[in-house]
């Protein structure tokens, strides 16, 4: 059954269609990579089948914890239904441990832990390499409103809380991430803020505690080699991929110490 309808866009990580009902949204990941603003691009067989089972897991957990979300249901080893959002053109980071931009920008040691989590959002616009902005930047504007932004704010934090917790229960140390919000319409003419998008290790920083292993997307960034390994291996601790196959687990294996 081809249940997709025109392509809407091209994204350098995914393709969207339009869904099969009105107001929804076939989004397709691809195998490809891309960073610094897409300067750096390979193809990486197995990537987006990842991308795609994992951001599953984490929206499905998610909307189970009463985030609003625009994700349906996983339709395909490739694809998810999503309703149709408005996107809010942010990038939305939350950060535990200095890593990346912000360590390079504030001169301070990656893997320092941050006197406290802190959200940063950068203006979604690939001409101008996404800058980062400050929240009156996005009130004065109107990239959101107040109202969106304080929901955003309150989303991001329970978020954070979750997922850290989430993480660290298999190991793993959620370092920064980076989350899109959108509008969702309805009928009679209410909006709310709803998560979009997605949370893979490609929107991720995953540290294994105990080793410090990257297990995101820094290992094509940095050329460090061994993703699809990687991205396999927080699946698998997700409890996303049994022994050998593709086969379905409930949820995550508590690592214990
Ligand atoms: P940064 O340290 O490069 O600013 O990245 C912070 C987090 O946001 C990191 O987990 C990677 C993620 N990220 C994206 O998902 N998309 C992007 O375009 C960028 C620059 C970062």
């Amino acid at each position: 059954m081809n249940h997709k309808g025109r392509r809407l866009y091209e994204g350098k990580a995914k393709i969207l269609y339009e869904g099969p009902e009105p107001g929804t949204l076939v989004v397709h990941f691809k195998d490809d990579a891309t960073a610094f603003n897409g300067e750096k691009f390979e193809v990486i067989e197995g990537k987006g089948v990842l991308n795609n089972r994992i951001s599953e897991f984490i929206f499905t957990r998610l909307g189970e914890m009463g985030i609003p979300t625009s994700f349906i249901k996983r339709l395909n080893m490739r694809e998810q239904l999503h309703k149709r959002v408005e996107i809010i053109p942010l990038e939305v980071i939350v950060r535990n441990i200095a890593a990346g931009s912000i360590a390079k920008r504030l001169g301070l040691k990656e893997g320092d832990p941050l006197p406290r989590s802190i959200i940063e959002y950068c203006y979604k616009n690939d001409e101008l390499g996404d800058p980062l902005v400050a929240e009156e930047h996005i009130t004065a504007f109107g990239w959101a409103s107040p109202q969106e932004l304080d929901d955003i704010v309150q989303y991001a934090i329970r978020i954070n809380d979750y997922l850290s917790g989430l993480f660290a229960g298999v190991g793993i140390r959620l370092v920064d991430f980076k989350l899109e919000f959108g509008r969702e319409y309805s009928p009679d003419g209410m909006v709310r803020t709803v998560l979009a998008d997605e949370i893979s290790p490609d929107s991720c920083r995953l540290w294994d505690m105990k080793t410090g292993e990257k297990l995101d997307k820094d290992r094509f960034r940095r050329d460090l080699g061994g993703l699809v390994d990687a991205y396999t291996e927080v699946a698998r601790r997700l409890g996303l991929i049994t022994g050998g196959g593709n086969g379905m687990r409930p949820g995550p294996k508590l690592v214990k110490g």
